[in-house]
This record gives structure tokens, C-alpha cells and sequence, in this order.
């Protein structure tokens, strides 16, 4: 990181040439985390000047960027992750109507979130059902270059990283250009990037926390969504916009306190259908994944072991989801399996909503 190495330079809104500088670092401050509260390092949007890329085609990196010091805002550990197989598209031709539906063949997608966790499990699904390119976006540096890096290597797609900060409007929509430029197109987005906090008593909540989580799970989420819809509007391309919400939207949960989230959810949701009913006559279809309690990072705080046995309890199938339960849902979504389907918000929480 000591060393000038290239970068891409933002010019007239846009991402254009690759120059030499070396790179700062931002200083960061430590702040204790609790429960599943993230660890906040910053309470301030990252305003990007730089949008550092970095590409794999074949596993290969393809370019160098800036790599501006990340603001660490969750603990920097991946999940267990299958490997990646690519589909064979020779096979593509033989498959029946219903199960060609369901692939997505030449297609381009962008994952908010997708350095790790269910962003990264649903990036995996799509690069192996026929996707061309995949663009992940995501905050933290090392876990979105190994996320780009390995589905690059495993599965031969072309997989780019952008490390941009979902509440930074400039760079969500830098980054979201570079994607049209490189790719030539966008039809599907999956909106997972997002934080939690929870066990906070509404009389307590500290006001920046409360606004900095809606600033990311709302503000962010909308940030990108019109970024990409405007390209899908303006090149006619319609497709598949898909945003994680979750059932706290719609529930609250128990016996943890965390107002905020919900709220952010419930936003996220409804936030979904206004879209979907806007963008109908684009041809864009607008759809909410609300999971329930997931076995990932997100949950993993040993803090968290006696609620996580009630939300077991409280969950008819028994257990958590899987990192990777989210999937094939996020490929029927993406994919013209759901043509018909717009506006809607697919609860998938083994069961817990229903008691
Ligand atoms: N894990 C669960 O139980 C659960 C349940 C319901 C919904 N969800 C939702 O699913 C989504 C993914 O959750 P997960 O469990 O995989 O979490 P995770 O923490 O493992 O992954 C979230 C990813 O988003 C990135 N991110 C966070 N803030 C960002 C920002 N401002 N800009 C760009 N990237 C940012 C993180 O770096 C991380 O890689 C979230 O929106 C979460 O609210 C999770």
C-alpha cells in the first residue's frame, strides 16, 4: 500500500482515466461493539473522491486501484462459503422452457453487500446460473477483493469490486457508470448491503446511531436503486431490481429491542413497492427478500447465544437459515421465473412469522 499504483480518476461525473498517486490513509477511532450493534468506527457518510476498482476475468486482476483505507464498520470475518461452479452452456439449449427461465445467460447484475454473507452467497448463485458479469459493491476492501477474486477464479464470470459506501451518492453513482461502461448494461440489482442494531432501548437510543443506520438500510438502498434504474430506464433495458429487507419490516422481534431496524425495514419494503409501481411501465420489476434469523456473520456475537436459542425456539422449522437459504429465491427473482411478479415481499424465515 506504500507504493503509487494506479487509480481511477473522476472526471466530469464520470470515471475516466487511470493516474498515479499514493494512497492516504483515513485515521479511525474505535468503538466498543455490543450485541449484534455493529462496530462503528464513523458516524460521517464516506465521501469517496476516488472510487477504487479492481477486476477479475478468469481469476485474474486485471487492474490495480487506489485502495483508500477502509472504515471498518463490521467485523472483517467471512462466512463459510461453497465454491462456486460455473454453468456449462452447452447445457443451456437442453434445458426445458421452465428451467431455461430460471437462468440468466449473458445478463449483468450489481450486489450491494456482496463482500460477504448473503450479499455474497446470492452474487455465487447468480454467477451459477449463466450470469455474464457481476459487479459487487461494498464497503470493506478486503473482504470485496477476495469475494471478486475467488467467484472470478472459480467460475470464470467477470467479477469487479467497487469499494463505495452505499450513503455516498457521488460514488454510488461513479461506481454504477463505470459498471454501464465496462458491462454495457445492467439487469439486475440486489440490494444487500445493510447493518443492524439491536438489544437498544428506544428511551436510550443515541440520535446519530438512529439516523446513521437509516442513512445506510434506506438512504443507501434508494441511492443505488435509482442509479441503476435510471440506466435500465434510459438504455430500455428493463430488469430485476431486488432489495433485502427482512421480516423485521413486518414483525417485531422479540426479546431483542431494536426500533431502528425495524423501522429501516419496514421502509425498505414499502420503499420496494412504490418502485415497482413506478417503474412498472419501464419494464423494471421491484421485489423485497425478507429473511428471517440467518446463520451469518451478522448473528455470530457469542453475546448473542441465549437469544439466538429463543429465536430457534420461536422459529417452527427450528433453526436458523442458512447463509446460502436465500439463493434460489434471489435467482427466481433476477430471472424471468417471476416475469409476472412485481411489487412483492417474500417472507422466508422458516417459519416465524406464522406464531
Ligand atoms: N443475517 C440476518 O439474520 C438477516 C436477517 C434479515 C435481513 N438481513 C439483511 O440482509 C442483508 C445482508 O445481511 P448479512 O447477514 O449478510 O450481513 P453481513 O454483515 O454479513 O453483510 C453485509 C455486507 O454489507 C456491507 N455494508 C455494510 N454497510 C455498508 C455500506 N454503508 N456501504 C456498502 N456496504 C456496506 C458490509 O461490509 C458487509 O459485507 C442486510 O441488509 C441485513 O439487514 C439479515
Amino acid at each position: 500500500m506504500s507504493t503509487p499504483i494506479n487509480m481511477l480518476a473522476r472526471s466530469a461525473g464520470r470515471l475516466v482515466t487511470r493516474r498515479v498517486f499514493t494512497p492516504t490513509f483515513r485515521p479511525t477511532t474505535s468503538r466498543a461493539a455490543f450485541m449484534t450493534a455493529q462496530v462503528v468506527r464513523s458516524l460521517e457518510v464516506i465521501h469517496e473522491t476516488h472510487i477504487p476498482v479492481t477486476g477479475y476475468s478468469g481469476g485474474e486482476r486485471i487492474q490495480e486501484c487506489l485502495q483508500v483505507m477502509p472504515e471498518i464498520m463490521v467485523p472483517t470475518v467471512a462466512d463459510h462459503q461453497s465454491i462456486a461452479r460455473p454453468l456449462n452452456p452447452a447445457l443451456i439449449e437442453h434445458l426445458t422452457p421452465t428451467m431455461a427461465k430460471f437462468t440468466l445467460p449473458g445478463k449483468i447484475a450489481v450486489v450491494t453487500g456482496g463482500g460477504r454473507g448473503l450479499g455474497l452467497n446470492m452474487a455465487q448463485a447468480l454467477t451459477e446460473v449463466g450470469i455474464s458479469g457481476v459487479a459487487i459493491l461494498d464497503v470493506q476492501q478486503e473482504l470485496g477483493d477476495k469475494a471478486a477474486r475467488e467467484l472470478s477464479e472459480q467460475t470464470g464470470v467477470d467479477v469487479r469490486f467497487y469499494r463505495v459506501d452505499v450513503r455516498d451518492g457521488n460514488g454510488v453513482r461513479e461506481a454504477i457508470q463505470d459498471v454501464v461502461d465496462h458491462y454495457g448494461r445492467i439487469d439486475v440489482l440486489i440490494n444487500a448491503a445493510g447493518i443492524a442494531d439491536s438489544n437498544i432501548k428506544a428511551e436510550t437510543y443515541d440520535h446519530e446511531m438512529f439516523r446513521r443506520l437509516l442513512d445506510i438500510n434506506v438512504t443507501g438502498s434508494f441511492l443505488v436503486a435509482q442509479a441503476v434504474g435510471k440506466h435500465m430506464i434510459k438504455l430500455k433495458t428493463g430488469g430485476s431490481i431486488i432489495f433485502i429487507a427482512s421480516m423485521s419490516g413486518s414483525i417485531v422481534n422479540y426479546p431483542q429491542e431494536q426500533s431502528c431496524y425495524n423501522a429501516s425495514k419496514a421502509a425498505v419494503i414499502q420503499m420496494s413497492k412504490s418502485l415497482a409501481a413506478e417503474w412498472a411501465r419501464h419494464n423494471i420489476r421491484v421485489n423485497s427478500i425478507s429473511p428471517g434469523y440467518m446463520d451469518t456473520a451478522l448473528n455470530r456475537a457469542p453475546t448473542l447465544d441465549a437469544q439466538k436459542r429463543i429465536w430457534v425456539d420461536n422459529t417452527p422449522q427450528k433453526r436458523l437459515g442458512a447463509v446460502d437459504d436465500l439463493n434460489n429465491l434471489a435467482v427466481y427473482l433476477a430471472s424471468d421465473g417471476s416475469a409476472f411478479m412485481t411489487g412483492n415481499d417474500c417472507l422466508i424465515d422458516g417459519g416465524y412469522t406464522l406464531w
